[in-house]
């Protein structure tokens, strides 16, 4: 993954990324933070936007994906902070800021490579499963499993982890030109099962992902388990 991003930017050094968080991306930062640490990964004129962001917490709260972006990555590349967009949890007004996201993004020219992760109930961003998927950015409820996933980044309390989040839509993520969707472990198996072979549901948010005509899955041996059957 980490040399699709550099090919990405090897050929527009002003590629825009789509960038997710979560425990799967962060070998991906690893090698990307030792490559902006050498020099040797210039990411001077590109722009970012981040998938998701919890909401009602600051920047500087240590769960927040502001503060994994600035750990992870961001602290360690050449980005402009003007061009490392997130979104602001800690807004007063949540839709202003959806529709604020979506026009920024729309500015930039829209997203040329959009990097995911997947969650075990087969979420993208925070697009969970449910009878319905929004299109655009938007305020989202996050399902107990989902705030048990992310409670590593809240001291491993999952009370602690937000309620709510926001998050780009299923038409945000589907506008992207391109598409690599990374899962690793076990646990993924079944997500990464559906999302590939599965019909499309709203149940298996990824499952959408198959609409996408440059759609790249990247995975390990455990997450790829359910792949051979169907
Ligand atoms: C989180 C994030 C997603 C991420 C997913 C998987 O809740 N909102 O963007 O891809 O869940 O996380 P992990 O990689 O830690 O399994």
């Amino acid at each position: 993954m980490a040399r699709r991003v550099t090919e990405v930017l090897a050929a527009d050094a002003a590629a825009v990324l789509g960038l997710p968080t979560g425990r799967t991306p962060m070998p991906l930062y690893r090698l990307l933070a030792r490559l902006g640490d050498e020099g040797t990964l210039d990411f001077s004129q590109a722009t970012t936007f981040n998938l998701d962001e919890f909401l009602g917490i600051g920047p500087d709260h240590p769960g927040s994906y502001h503060a994994y972006m600035q750990q992870h990555l961001l602290s360690h590349v050449n980005l402009p902070s003007t061009r490392a967009h997130l979104l602001r949890g800690w807004t007063e007004d949540p839709e202003r800021e959806c529709a604020r996201y979506e026009a920024e993004i729309e500015d930039a020219g829209g997203i040329d490579l959009q990097l995911l992760g997947i969650g075990a109930n087969g979420h993208i961003g925070f697009n969970e499963p449910g009878p319905h998927l929004m299109a655009r950015t938007h305020r989202a409820s996050l399902r107990p499993g989902t705030r048990r996933a992310n409670a590593i980044f809240f001291g491993g309390d999952s009370d602690a982890v937000p309620k709510e989040a926001l998050s780009m839509g299923m038409g945000t993520i589907l506008k992207a030109r391109r598409i690599v969707l990374m899962a690793t472990g076990k646990s993924k198996a079944r997500a990464v099962q559906r999302t590939v072979h599965g019909s499309l549901t709203t149940r298996v948010p990824a499952s959408f992902l198959q609409l996408h005509r440059d759609v790249e899955l990247i995975c390990d041996h455990a997450a790829a388990a359910g792949l051979g059957t169907r």
